[in-house]
């Protein structure tokens, strides 16, 4: 009886754990100022190949290829991420989405110096909306 009740109370905060870890992802608050970024070179699709090339070299090794998160580095994180084709993902504004790739945040990382070339973040963003489901 005594260990039934240990094992509840043990669920109870594995389970206020993982509600507190999804909260915690979902509210990536992004400033206005960055919301409504103009995506410079919205629809020019020739260039989907050069988005490609820059995403297998930059983000594959954790987010997968078809941005599904079963990168080679995955398993090794701890913070929880959602597919790039999720539409809580796809949902999001261009802008929002370069927020997170450029300043990153826990284990994705900052890439303010890694991709410096404004065109080169946005071709990765442009490449991103084809993994839609
Ligand atoms: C080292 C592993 C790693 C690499 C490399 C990486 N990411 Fe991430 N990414 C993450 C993790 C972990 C999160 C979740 C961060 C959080 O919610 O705190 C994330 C979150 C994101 C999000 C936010 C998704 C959402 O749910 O709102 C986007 C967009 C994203 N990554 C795109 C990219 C792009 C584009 C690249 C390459 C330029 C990249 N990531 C490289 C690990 C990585």
């Amino acid at each position: 009886m005594k260990k039934t009740f240990q094992l509840t109370i043990a669920l109870c905060f594995v389970a206020f754990y993982f509600s507190f870890t999804i909260v915690a992802q979902t509210d990536w608050a992004v400033p206005s100022k960055y919301k409504n970024l103009r995506n410079p070179i919205i629809n020019q699709t020739d260039f989907a190949e050069q988005g490609k090339k820059l995403y297998n070299a930059h983000c594959m090794s954790c987010h997968g290829n078809m941005g599904n998160g079963n990168g080679l580095k995955a398993t090794t994180l701890t913070t929880p991420f959602r597919s790039l084709s999720a539409a809580e993902v796809q949902n999001q504004t261009d802008g929002e989405i370069y927020y997170k790739i450029v300043f990153g945040r826990n284990e994705m990382p900052n890439f303010e110096r890694r991709i410096p070339n404004e065109e080169e973040r946005w071709l990765i963003i442009n490449y991103i909306r084809t993994l839609k489901n």
